[in-house]
């Protein structure tokens, strides 16, 4: 028998060497308590989230909370069903009726999380013959959903429009083209460098759809993301999005104004094929997005916090993914994985959790330490974490 195991082994063998140096694996921390969306109990202390997505700090919103118990009470645990049989609640309906409004867009669809988001429209919308045309840093769901499809990836240089524009112009004419676009890559937290991306993709024959995981709820004047900051939202086919980072719970979305978009509920198997979403979920999610439509403070202040610590860092002498801080994303470039994962130990003990990310995710094979900043992170904490920073910084020599 071949140990199909066995292509593990190199994995298995790093991580056992980390672990070795008696550090604490940094991919297996447990939340004792969760105070609320900044601070929680790890290893018995006091510590300040730094790594959440939460970015709009919505988990402990009393509305939120009160809609998901009163559906919990009234509709039950779960729905047990597909949204094409007994899965459909009001509450579904009402959760995809807040997303048609906070977009102002035609049509809605929610699925069980992000992932399945991407995976569904990716892989039902770009089939065998069509061209995916993709920013070679996009995540693992949008990678995963062009696979399903089995459809022809043809990735370019992160942020580069030309290089996006050469691919465009190398397909044959009259094949089916998809072009994918994130508003923030999530790993450096950069932004979507040029509002051209999206019409050269128009202009080249192709449907464009933007992931807006990471801008949904802060970025634009509504929150609605980088396409609606830079002013193309009409020009896109499709938005999809996460209730797993500023809505505060779990599920996805598309929303599009695609007059056949509908049809997509009858044919999109990672809607059709699994369960849909708890009452309670869909419940806090259509609650969370209707609040997040009137957030402009929260915003303001999520920005104002992104500034302090991208420039805090820096001042330090810590190298960050970006020059300038883009999105709530700060991503601290440490030098191997030793190091981080010893910086990353280090912070957690001062009581500061950041994520620690590594090959293969991270592009050009990085390891960073990913910050992650909330609305609800007060001025006081920003200073905190910089202090926390410096302590650890020096105590592992990645400062001196
Ligand atoms: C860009 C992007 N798209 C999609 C997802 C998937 O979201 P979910 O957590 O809802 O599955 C993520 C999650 O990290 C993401 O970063």
């Amino acid at each position: 028998m071949t140990d199909l195991f066995s292509k593990f082994d190199p994995l298995i063998e790093q991580r056992e060497t980390l672990l070795e140096t008696g550090i604490t694996d940094p991919f297996n921390l447990v939340m004792e308590e969760v105070e609320s969306p900044t601070v929680a109990i790890c290893n018995g202390r006091r510590t300040i989230l730094l790594g959440t997505y939460n970015y709009m700090g919505m988990t402990f919103d009393p509305d939120v909370i009160a809609a998901g118990k009163r559906a919990l009470d009234e509709f039950g645990s779960g729905t047990t069903g597909s949204r094409v049989l007994n899965g459909t609640y009001g509450g579904h309906k009402a959760c995809e009726e807040a997303l048609k409004d906070f977009y102002a867009m035609d049509h809605a669809m929610v699925f069980s999380t992000g992932y399945q988001a991407n995976l569904g429209v990716i892989s039902t919308v770009a089939g065998k013959d069509d061209y995916i045309i993709l920013d070679i840093d996009s995540h693992a769901s949008i990678y995963d959903g062009c696979a399903l499809g089995n459809a022809q990836i043809v990735p370019f240089r992160h942020n580069d429009i030309e290089a996006l524009e050469k691919r465009l112009k190398r397909i044959p004419a009259g094949a089916g083209k998809l072009v994918v676009l994130e508003g923030v890559y999530s790993m450096l937290g950069t932004l979507r460098r040029s509002r051209r991306m999206v019409a050269v993709s128009k202009a080249n024959g192709a449907m464009v759809l933007v992931d807006e995981a990471h801008s949904m709820g802060f970025i634009g004047e509504n929150g609605r993301g980088v396409a609606e900051a830079q002013g193309v939202i009409d020009d896109v086919d499709f938005i999809i999005g996460t209730f797993s980072k500023s809505v505060g719970t779990v599920g996805g979305f598309c929303v599009s104004n695609h007059p056949k978009f509908e049809i997509l509920r009858l044919v999109c198997r990672p809607y059709v094929f699994t369960a849909s979403l708890p009452p309670s979920v869909v419940a806090t999610a259509a609650t969370s997005i209707r609040k997040l439509m009137d957030s402009a403070d929260k915003r303001a202040h999520l920005w104002e916090n992104s500034k302090r610590l991208h420039a805090g860092l820096r001042q330090l002498g810590f190298t960050l993914g970006t020059e300038e801080p883009q999105s709530a994303i700060i991503a601290v470039i440490m030098p191997d994985l030793e190091k981080g994962a010893a910086m990353w130990e280090a912070l957690l003990h001062e009581g500061l959790y950041v994520n620690l990310a590594r090959p293969p995710a991270t592009p050009a094979g990085m390891t960073l330490l990913r910050c992650s900043l909330c609305a609800l992170h007060s001025e006081e904490q920003v200073g905190e974490i910089l202090g926390m920073f410096a302590a650890a910084g020096r105590a592992t020599g990645c400062i001196s």
